[in-house]
């Protein structure tokens, strides 16, 4: 797949109609909400694991040296927490750009921290996109992390922000909390 996804996210999903869509964010959607919306609520959803999978070669890294950010991978009875946005459709014309490095627009059930469900969208990096990394062990993935830094800052804030939003959710996430210390090591 192309590494410029945001022309191919244009044509999937209709907003004909809509006054309002929900966005589901696992990543820097949490931390940096750098678009308006119109309600903001803590949610879930079941089935899939956030993962540092993904190279980032515009914002964390360089086409050279790219860095490491979050994607979802299919995880079976897994619960990923993070925040729901209700935003106007315009506003994926900022997301799209900004997820544009191999993110697709998925449609997934959300569950509020407070109670009740809506259908949200969520940005996934499927393996098949050109900047997918996969897996690694922990400390590898921490040193690439601490090395990289791209035009939206050094690849370390991205997880030490990150792991603060989620203690801030009261969000458990091994995966995350277990990068972290191995970067504050380093
Ligand atoms: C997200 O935050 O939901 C997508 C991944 C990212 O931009 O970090």
């Amino acid at each position: 797949m192309t590494l410029d996804t945001s022309s191919l996210n244009k044509s999937r999903h209709d907003f004909s109609g809509r006054d309002s869509v929900w966005l589901f964010g696992y990543g820097s959607l949490i931390f940096k909400a750098d678009f308006p919306y119109l309600e903001r609520r803590p949610a879930s959803i079941r089935g899939w694991a956030r993962r540092f999978w993904q190279g980032s070669h515009d914002h964390r890294g360089t086409p050279e040296a790219p860095g490491r950010v979050l994607t979802l991978i299919e995880s079976p009875g897994a619960v990923c927490a993070g925040m729901a946005y209700r935003v106007a459709p315009a506003v994926f014309d900022h997301l799209d750009v900004r997820e544009k490095n191999g993110y697709l627009r998925f449609s997934t059930p959300m569950a509020f921290t407070d109670g009740g469900h809506e259908e949200g969208l969520v940005y996934i990096a499927t393996e098949d996109n050109a900047a997918f990394l996969g897996g690694a062990p922990d400390a590898d993935i921490a040193a690439q992390i601490a090395a990289s830094h791209g035009p939206s800052g050094a690849n370390r804030d991205y997880l030490l922000e990150l792991a603060a939003a989620l203690r801030e959710l009261g969000a458990e996430d091994e995966h995350v909390f277990g990068l972290e210390a191995y970067l504050l090591r380093l």
